[in-house]
C-alpha cells in the first residue's frame, strides 16, 4: 500500500522558485546565518541609505541579530490575510541575497509588493532583475495576483532599473523618511498584462500546491477592479 504523501506542518518550507542562475527559498538557520554573514560585509556605500527603515545603519551585533529576527517574525506573524514571504537567494548553493513578496489581505485585492538586496560584490550582473521575476511568477502565475507594486528612492538608479525592466510603469511620487528626513520615493506598478509582455525569464516554481491557503490565494481570481 502506498503511503500518503508527507505535507510538512510549515510547508512554505518546501516552497522553491528558480531562475536561470538563482534558488529562492524560506532560509534554515544555516542560510540565514549566511544571509546575516552577507548584510554585515555591506549591502550599500554608508554615505548613502536606500531602505526607508535604516536597519543597515544599526551597529553590529544589534543589526544582525535584528535581522535575524526579522526573517523569523515573518513566519511567525504570517497569516493567509496578511504575509511577507522573505525569501534567501542563492547561486550554486551560496548566499547573495535576500527577495522578499508582501501580500496586504491578498485574497480581496490580489496585489503584491516586493523588497530586495543583493551583497555588493553579486550587483550589477543582472540577479536583481531574476530574482524580482521569480518572485513575481509566483504572484502572478501560481497566486493569481492582478497587480505588484515596487517603490525606490529617486537616486536608486539599480531598483528603478529592475522595476523599469520588467515592464513596471511609474505610478507616482511622495515623501518618504531617508535616516530621520524627509525624500522623494518614485513608485511603480506592474499589471497582469505588463508581467506577461515582460516575462522572459526561466522560473520554475515547486511545492507551491500545499501554500496556497497560507497565500490566501485559494479560490477563483476575483475580477480586473476598476481602473
Ligand atoms: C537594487 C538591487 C537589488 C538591484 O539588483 P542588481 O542585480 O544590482 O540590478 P540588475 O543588474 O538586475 O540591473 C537592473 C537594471 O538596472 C540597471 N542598473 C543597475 N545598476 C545601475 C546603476 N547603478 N545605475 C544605473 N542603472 C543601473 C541595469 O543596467 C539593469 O538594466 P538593463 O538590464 O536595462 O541594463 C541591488 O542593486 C541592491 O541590492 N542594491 C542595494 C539595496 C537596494 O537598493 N535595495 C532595494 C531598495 S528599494
Amino acid at each position: 500500500m502506498s503511503q500518503p504523501r508527507r505535507v510538512s506542518h510549515w510547508p512554505l518550507y518546501d516552497l522553491r522558485l528558480r531562475t536561470e542562475r538563482l534558488e529562492l527559498r524560506l532560509p534554515d538557520t544555516a542560510l540565514l546565518e549566511e544571509m546575516v554573514d552577507l548584510v554585515g560585509r555591506g549591502i550599500h556605500p554608508e554615505a548613502t541609505m536606500p531602505f526607508g527603515v535604516p536597519w543597515t545603519d544599526l551597529p553590529s551585533p544589534q543589526r544582525e541579530r535584528e535581522a535575524v529576527q526579522h526573517v523569523l517574525r515573518s513566519i511567525a506573524e504570517w497569516t493567509p490575510k496578511s504575509w511577507v514571504y522573505l525569501a534567501v537567494v542563492t547561486r550554486d548553493g551560496r548566499v547573495v541575497g535576500a527577495q522578499d513578496l508582501k501580500g496586504v489581505d491578498f485574497g480581496a485585492c490580489r496585489m503584491v509588493r516586493t523588497g530586495s538586496w543583493l551583497g555588493r560584490e553579486h550587483q550589477g550582473q543582472g540577479l536583481g532583475q531574476e530574482m524580482r521575476a521569480a518572485v513575481l511568477e509566483l504572484a502572478f502565475a501560481h497566486l493569481g495576483a492582478l497587480e505588484a507594486q515596487s517603490a525606490a528612492f529617486h537616486d536608486n538608479a539599480a531598483s528603478q532599473g529592475v522595476s523599469l525592466r520588467l515592464g513596471y510603469e511609474p505610478n507616482g511620487s511622495w515623501l518618504a523618511p531617508r535616516r530621520g528626513r524627509p525624500d522623494l520615493m518614485l513608485g511603480f506598478r506592474l499589471t497582469r498584462e505588463g508581467w506577461l509582455r515582460h516575462r522572459r525569464h526561466q522560473v520554475t516554481v515547486t511545492g507551491v500546491e500545499d501554500c496556497l491557503e497560507l497565500f490566501g490565494a485559494g479560490g477563483p481570481v476575483p475580477g480586473q477592479p476598476p481602473e
